[in-house]
């Protein structure tokens, strides 16, 4: 069997309307379309990998209402293993709230409910499973000391998907085998201005001091950046321009697929694993959802990305 992927993190309710365009403060807009999903960061990127062969474990909370149960199920009709996703009593799940625009852009609330409630007992309770983890992911839904207790114990490749952003997270960098970031979380961490290829490069060195072997910075359509310790030189892997319709979740798609091919694609070089993930990720935002966007059993390895030494 391939390694193992533990992800720490958040299972939440999407609750999705779709309207012509992002509504401004105090505006009403009428929508086109509204849908309930299974979503959250941790959850989303545990099933982009489970859905791409990898052999996949959560540790999550979920409510003990409606929808916690159901989303139980749910990850394990995916393959996920669910030993250490509990239902939290007297506890509402974590849901968000989210409006997709025609362009396919959005703007998501979350209420994190369950999700606030993952503590560093679960991380005991589940220690036998992280340290065991071959590569173990955590993103910032869920609390920060939780996922740095996890990154802690682990023996294997720790991958952090710093989102929601935040600044007061330079603890678990020295623990991340791999960052990976968008372009605001970038600046937010660096203080710098990152909105091209060139500012994300000179945002790579500055990460890259902070303690994390190797940083990537996905850059939606114009595809990824990364270094590591090793080599410091920037790589920027392209990725093929598609027709935005939700590009909710792409990130945990990316997050999800990188996991699942480092896990299975071992022989493959860097450039190529994160164009593979950058294009699953592309192909995510074709369709609406997030979960129900992921491809299934998808091979991403039959053609080679074009990359760029800066
Ligand atoms: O990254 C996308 C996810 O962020 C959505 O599924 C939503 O749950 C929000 O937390
Ligand atoms: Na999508």
């Amino acid at each position: 069997k391939s390694g193992k992927i533990v992800v720490i993190g958040s299972c939440s309710v999407d609750f999705t309307t779709f309207a012509p365009r992002l509504p401004g403060p105090g505006e009403t807009l009428v929508g086109t379309k509204f849908m309930t999903s299974f979503g959250g960061k941790g959850a989303n990127q545990c099933v982009a990998a489970a859905k791409l062969g990898g052999d996949t474990y959560m540790i999550s909370r979920l409510g003990d209402d409606q929808w916690g149960k159901n989303y139980k199920d749910h990850l394990q009709e995916v393959g996920i293993n669910v030993s250490q996703v509990k239902v939290t009593p007297n506890t509402t799940s974590g849901i968000a709230q989210i409006n997709v625009a025609e362009s396919g852009e959005n703007q998501i609330v979350i209420v994190p409910g369950a999700n606030a409630k993952l503590s560093t007992s679960d991380v005991d309770a589940a220690s036998e499973l992280i340290k065991s983890a071959d590569i173990l992911i955590g993103q910032l839904e869920t609390p920060y000391e939780t996922t740095l207790e996890a990154f802690k114990i682990n023996r294997g490749l720790k991958l952090l998907n710093a989102a929601p952003a935040r600044t007061d997270i330079a603890e678990i960098l020295k623990y991340c085998t791999i960052l990976c970031v968008n372009e605001p979380e970038a600046s937010l961490l660096t203080n710098l201005t990152v909105d091209s290829v060139k500012a994300a490069a000179t945002a790579l060195s500055k990460l890259l001091e902070m303690g994390c072997e190797t940083v990537i910075i996905t850059l939606g359509e114009k595809g990824a950046i990364f270094a590591s310790v090793k080599d410091t030189q920037p790589i920027h892997v392209r990725c093929d321009p598609v027709v935005p319709v939700d590009t909710t979740g792409a990130g945990d798609a990316f997050v999800g697929a990188l996991a699942t091919f480092l896990a299975t694609k071992k022989d493959y070089p860097m450039h190529q694993v994160v164009g593979a993930a950058c294009h699953v990720a592309s192909l995510s935002v074709t369709k609406e959802g997030t979960q129900t966007s992921y491809p299934t059993n998808y091979n991403a390895f039959n053609k080679e990305y074009q990359y760029k030494r800066l």
